[in-house]
């Protein structure tokens, strides 16, 4: 297997991948975001470069090095991410969304640090709606296209995993038990489970983020040859 992988198999894929989280400002010495380190995207797109694609990595703030031979583009918060996301769309074969997007934003962002009150012993900060970036590229997906989806579930992965394929109008989703030992946000290994459009589910090992990546690209190379035959 390793063997077909040094082999160039993606020569000619293109592949926009999102990393990493997004960061939401309340004010200039303030954000809010998630423990998202942006591991697995980059391992995605170092996987990519190795097997002979092409790709555009979208990444949120994670202080990893950018892959050498990645266009890598560096944004902060989820909508900048979408921006970046519709603007390099047309340019992709695949589209992968490891990215762990904010779902919501300060709804102000203050032009000045927001200053403690002595008389308030509690204060609120209100949220909008940021846009669901898979979502919104799902209702306009290329035909041949090919969406991959990530989600971190705390239960029922599959019924979860199966609502968002369809939501969102994927072709398969890499999901993961953060509840799980060894899975998840800021470790080098991950479990995960593939859960496909057709139904088929399954699940590693507890194995290195950059075996997933190359699993994952498999899986992508498996249903662009079933497509084409
Ligand atoms: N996603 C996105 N834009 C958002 C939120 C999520 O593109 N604003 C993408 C993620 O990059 C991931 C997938 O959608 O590939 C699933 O993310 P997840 O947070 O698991 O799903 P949500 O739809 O946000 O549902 P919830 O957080 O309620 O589980
Ligand atoms: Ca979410």
């Amino acid at each position: 297997k390793e063997l077909q992988r040094e082999n160039k198999d993606l020569e000619g894929i293109k592949f926009l991948v999102t990393a990493g989280p997004t960061r939401e400002i309340i004010d200039p010495v303030r954000f809010l975001s998630n423990h998202s380190t942006g591991k697995m995207g980059y391992e995605i797109a170092k996987a990519i470069i190795k097997r002979g694609g092409e790709v555009k990595l979208i990444s949120g703030p994670s202080g990893l090095e950018a892959p050498e031979g990645a266009d890598t583009v560096l944004v902060e918060s989820a909508e900048e991410m979408f921006e970046a996301v519709q603007e390099s769309y047309p340019w992709c074969d695949v589209l992968i969304k490891s990215a762990a997007v904010s779902d919501y934003r300060p709804k102000t962002r203050e032009g000045q640090k927001v200053k403690k009150d002595s008389r308030k012993e509690e204060i609120q900060l209100t949220l909008v709606r940021n846009p669901d970036i898979l979502f919104e590229m799902g209702k306009i997906k290329g035909p041949g296209k090919i969406h991959v989806g990530f989600a971190a579930e705390t239960e029922k992965i599959k019924e979860h995993g199966e609502e968002k394929i369809q939501k969102k109008n994927l072709d398969f989703i890499v999901a993961n038990d953060v509840t799980e030992e060894g899975a998840g946000f800021a470790h080098h290994t991950n479990i995960v489970h593939f859960i496909d459009k057709n139904g088929d589910h399954s699940k590693t090992e507890k194995v290195e983020k950059s075996a997933i990546a190359h699993e994952i690209l498999d899986k992508v190379l498996l249903k662009k040859k079933s497509e084409n035959s």
